[in-house]
C-alpha cells in the first residue's frame, strides 16, 4: 500500500476515535473503503446497524438513499456521506408525486417501497423493504393487492413466491437489468460446476438461469457455507473484494465485469478523512418527511 494512503486511514482512525464515529460501507465499495468499515455490509444490516449502534456520528460509505435511511433512523447523529453526490439512479425513477399518483389508481393497494428510493418516496410508503428481506415483507401485509416500487426486477422476483398480485413499478438498477442471459450461458459454460448467484435486481430471464438470487450480504453467506468450490457471482463487482477476504478457499468469477456502480465507487479515503475533518457533507432529512418515512423502514426492521 503506498505510504500516503497508509498515512490516511492513520488519521481516519485518529479522527474517528476524536469524533466518536462510526464507519458504515457497503458491499461493493472499492476494496480501501471496505477495509476501513466497522460494519461492512448489505442495505438491511447497514440499516439495522445506523439504528442501533452506539457512536456520535455516522459516516455512510455507500450512496444517498443509504445514508438518508441512516439519518431518519437516527435523527440526533451527523451523517456524513463522504461523496456527497453519489445517488441510484433507480432511486430518481420515481417521485412522491408519481406515487401519490399511481396510489390513487390503486386505492386498495398497500405500497412497499424498495430502500433504494427517496426519503419523500419513503415517507408515501406502507412500508419499506431490502432485496434480502422483500419476499417477507409482501407476505407479511393483510392486503391482497402490493404496488411494489421503484425496481419493476424486485417485484416481479417477489411475484414468484406470493400469492398476491404485485404491481411492478417501472424503475431498474441500469448495472443489474443490462445483465443477459446469455451473459450466463457463457459464464456456465466457462465454468461448468460452478452454483450461479445473481441479485433479485437482475432480469426475470436471467433468474431464471440461476440457482439462487440473493442480497449482497446473502451472497457471502451462500459462498462461505456451501460445500462447492466454484462460484458465478451475477452483481456489482466490488462484491468480489469481500468474497476473497471472507471465503479466501473459493473460486468466485463475475457473471459480468461491466457490472460496475460509477456512484458506490465515488468514495475514496482522502474523502472520509475529510468528512470527518469538516463533519461534511451532511446528509439532513426535514423533520416532517423523516417522520413519515421513519414509520415505513422501522415497520420492516420491526419483521422477525
Ligand atoms: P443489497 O446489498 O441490499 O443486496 O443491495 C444491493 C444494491 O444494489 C444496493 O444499492
Ligand atoms: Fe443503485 Fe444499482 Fe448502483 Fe445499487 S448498484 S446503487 S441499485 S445503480
Amino acid at each position: 500500500m503506498p505510504t500516503d494512503q497508509q498515512e490516511i486511514i492513520e488519521e481516519i482512525k485518529r479522527l474517528k476515535a476524536e469524533r466518536n464515529a462510526i464507519i458504515l460501507v457497503h458491499n461493493y465499495q472499492p476494496a480501501e473503503i471496505q477495509d476501513i468499515a466497522d460494519i461492512l455490509g448489505d442495505s438491511l444490516e447497514l440499516a439495522r446497524a445506523a439504528a442501533t449502534m452506539d457512536g456520535e456520528v455516522i459516516v455512510f460509505c455507500g450512496v444517498d438513499f443509504m445514508a438518508e435511511t441512516a439519518a431518519i433512523l437516527s435523527p440526533r447523529k451527523p451523517v456524513l456521506l463522504p461523496a456527497g453526490d453519489s445517488c441510484c439512479p433507480m432511486a430518481d425513477m420515481i417521485t412522491a408525486e408519481n406515487l401519490q399518483k399511481a396510489k390513487k389508481d390503486h386505492p386498495g393497494a398497500a405500497v412497499v417501497c424498495y430502500v433504494n428510493s427517496s426519503a419523500e418516496v419513503k415517507a408515501e410508503s406502507d412500508i419499506c423493504c431490502t432485496s434480502s428481506n422483500a419476499v417477507k415483507v409482501v407476505n407479511a401485509l393483510d392486503e391482497d393487492e402490493i404496488l411494489f416500487v421503484p425496481d419493476r426486477n424486485l417485484g416481479r422476483y417477489c411475484q414468484r413466491f406470493t400469492k398476491k398480485k404485485v404491481i411492478p413499478w417501472d424503475g431498474y438498477c441500469y448495472v443489474h437489468d443490462r445483465i443477459t442471459p446469455a451473459q450466463v450461458l457463457a459464464a456456465k459454460r466457462a465454468h461448468p460446476n460452478a452454483i450461479v448467484l445473481v441479485h433479485p435486481e437482475c432480469r426475470p430471464e436471467v433468474i431464471d438461469l440461476a440457482d439462487y438470487a440473493v442480497s449482497t450480504s446473502g451472497m457471502i453467506q451462500e459462498v462461505c457455507s456451501s460445500k462447492t468450490d466454484d462460484f458465478i457471482i451475477g452483481t456489482e463487482t466490488g462484491i468480489l473484494y469481500r468474497l476473497k477476504k471472507d471465503c479466501p478457499k473459493k473460486q468466485c468469477y463475475p457473471l459480468a465485469e461491466s457490472a460496475f456502480c460509477r456512484d458506490m465507487k465515488k468514495t475514496s479515503l482522502a474523502m472520509v478523512r475529510d468528512s470527518l475533518v469538516t463533519l461534511t457533507p451532511r446528509i439532513v432529512v426535514p423533520d416532517e418527511i423523516a417522520a413519515r418515512a421513519r414509520c415505513a423502514i422501522e415497520r420492516m426492521l420491526a419483521l422477525p
